[in-house]
């Protein structure tokens, strides 16, 4: 497969590149500040900001599949949105299959399934309130679109570098905990699962992972 990661030079999209390289898969790695070129690797700096830029990567080079893992620092809802309905287009009109690494905001609650994690101060404080919104619009902006063949995986509350074990516990719209009671996962076992879906694409449209002791 050939695989397009929007997002190449972050946490996640470096270990998505890592892992689809592994298995033998072509990667375009898309930032603004170009990737490092590693064998099967090809770097390309395009911002998701310019449609017309992310079509010209994207359509030029038909890829099976695009990962959008995009965020910015502060938050941009707008950006975030405008960026997923760019891809999303571009991939409907192409027969891309589109895999976005959202936010846990989107997850429904455990033990209260009407209440999103977005909204609840148990698992967003205050301060990180925007940031899970924007991951919601971001879903929102995928259920709305028509045409466009994706998937988005909300990561658990906890999400940093770590282990790859190959192993996770996989969910759909509620957030999961471990074994140790945490809901966490490292980025290295949330690329596992990225490539898992798109070697083997699953039924849902909104799906989660945790970490799995084994
Ligand atoms: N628990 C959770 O819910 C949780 C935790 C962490 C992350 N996440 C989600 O996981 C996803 C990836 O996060 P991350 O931690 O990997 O982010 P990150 O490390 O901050 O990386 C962000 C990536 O986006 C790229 N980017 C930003 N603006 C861009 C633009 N205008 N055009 C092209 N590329 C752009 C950056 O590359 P350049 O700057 O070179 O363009 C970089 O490759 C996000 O959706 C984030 O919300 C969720």
């Amino acid at each position: 497969m050939t695989i397009a990661v929007v997002g190449a030079t972050g946490m996640v999209g470096s270990r998505v590149i890592a892992e689809a390289g592994a298995r033998g898969h072509q990667v375009l790695a898309l930032s603004r500040k170009p990737a490092s070129g590693a064998p099967n690797v090809t770097p390309i700096a395009v911002d998701a900001n310019d449609p017309a830029a992310v079509r010209e990567a994207l359509a030029g080079s038909a890829p099976n599949a695009v990962v959008l893992t995009v965020r910015s620092f502060p938050v941009d809802q707008e950006f975030l949105v405008g960026a997923t309905r760019t891809v999303l287009d571009i991939a409907a009109e192409s027969g891309i299959r589109v895999l976005v690494v959202g936010g846990a905001g989107a997850l429904r609650s455990p033990g209260d399934h009407d209440l999103l994690v977005a909204d609840n101060p148990v698992y967003v404080p205050a301060e990180w309130k925007a940031v899970a919104a924007a991951g919601t619009a971001q879903l929102r902006t995928c259920q709305t679109h028509e045409g466009a063949d994706w998937v988005y995986l909300s990561p658990p509350a906890l999400l940093a570098p770590g282990e790859r074990t190959g192993h996770y516990r996989r969910g759909t719209d509620t957030l999961l905990t471990s074994g140790d009671g945490r809901s966490w996962i490292s980025a290295e076992d949330l690329a596992v699962a990225v490539v898992d879906e798109l070697d083997t694409p699953g039924h849902e449209r909104l799906i989660t992972v945790v970490h799995r002791d084994s």
